[in-house]
């Protein structure tokens, strides 16, 4: 497999295109697909312009230390990143359809997943709730003019606010196939779907392969015991796992890895047509 390596220690966009203004043209340019984006930011959002594998884009994300936690022991999770990791986690927001988490996050840190540190449209919200656990408080699903979705598992209790849309789904010892997460979420009306969390539920699209790309944020602490980050089948041996063609950038003190993984990533929506 082809492995792609750039490295760009000092050329991540955030303070050159600080402007809300700026950013909201980007915003504007990526959405319609017509021109050519700016370079600054073609490299690290153009990938998530277009699918390479069909016409959805699907992207997961994990902040997470070096020692490759995503919350401490407490469940506390809130500032691992710096502060323009936050401002990064706010553009991906600006750019989807849709925001993704799991129930484990909306119960620990009750989201808001809005658009709040750049400026942007807002995305829809879901929370994958596959029992109905969650409460009809959560932020997340505050009316608000966007559109929100609980996916959750046939048979379940889920009892949502009004407004809020339900996608029930088949489940297998409790797990919805992400699969068949992406494929309702495409008939919703969603192209680009952002899987923001928490591990467990990124782990599954993962090993599900359907995620297009992954941006994994390490920011340079150590947080001991504590929420585990991406967690995978094991394999026997290293060298079987696959190498995949990644990019670095640096948003202040953290290490972005923007891993491609459309090598391994299933036909969910109208496949490209190769040339
Ligand atoms: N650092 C970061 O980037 C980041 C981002 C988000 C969250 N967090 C932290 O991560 C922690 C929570 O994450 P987590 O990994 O424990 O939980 P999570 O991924 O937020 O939620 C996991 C739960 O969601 C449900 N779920 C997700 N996908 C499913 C599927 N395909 N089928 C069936 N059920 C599915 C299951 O609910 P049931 O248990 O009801 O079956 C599962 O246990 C919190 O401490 C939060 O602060 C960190």
């Amino acid at each position: 497999m082809r492995t792609e390596f750039t490295v760009q220690l000092s050329s991540f966009p955030t303070r050159k295109f600080a402007s809300p203004d700026t950013w909201e043209g980007f915003v504007e340019m990526f959405r319609t697909g017509q021109q050519h984006l700016p370079q600054a930011w073609a490299e690290l959002f153009g990938p998530l312009r277009n699918g390479m594998v069909d016409d959805l884009v699907i992207v997961g994300q994990v902040g997470q230390s070096l020692d490759g936690r995503v919350a401490t022991a407490t469940g506390h999770s809130k500032y691992i990143n710096c502060p323009a990791g936050i401002e990064h986690l706010h553009r991906l927001r600006a750019l989807v359809d849709i925001v993704v988490v799991g129930v484990g996050t909306a119960m620990a840190d009750d989201p808001q997943l809005t658009v709040r540190h750049v400026a942007g449209p807002q995305p829809a919200r879901a929370v994958i709730d596959p029992k109905g656990r969650l409460g009809a408080n959560a932020k997340l699903f505050a009316e608000d003019g966007v559109r929100r979705l609980l996916i959750t598992a046939e048979g379940s209790l889920a009892a949502p606010p009004p407004g809020v849309e339900v996608i029930t789904l088949p489940a297998q010892d409790g797990s919805i196939s992400p699969c068949a997460i992406a494929v309702a979420l495409k008939r919703a009306g969603m192209r680009r779907m952002l899987i923001e969390g928490g591990a467990d539920t990124v782990s599954r699209f993962i090993a599900a392969r359907c995620l297009d790309r992954l941006h994994v944020t390490v920011a340079p602490v150590m947080l001991g015991g504590g929420g585990p980050g991406i967690d995978l089948p094991p394999l026997d041996r290293a060298d079987q796992a696959q190498r995949m063609p990644v990019r670095l950038h640096k948003i202040e003190d953290d290490v972005l890895f923007d891993c491609d993984l459309s090598a391994q990533r299933m036909t969910l929506g109208v496949a490209k047509k190769s040339t």
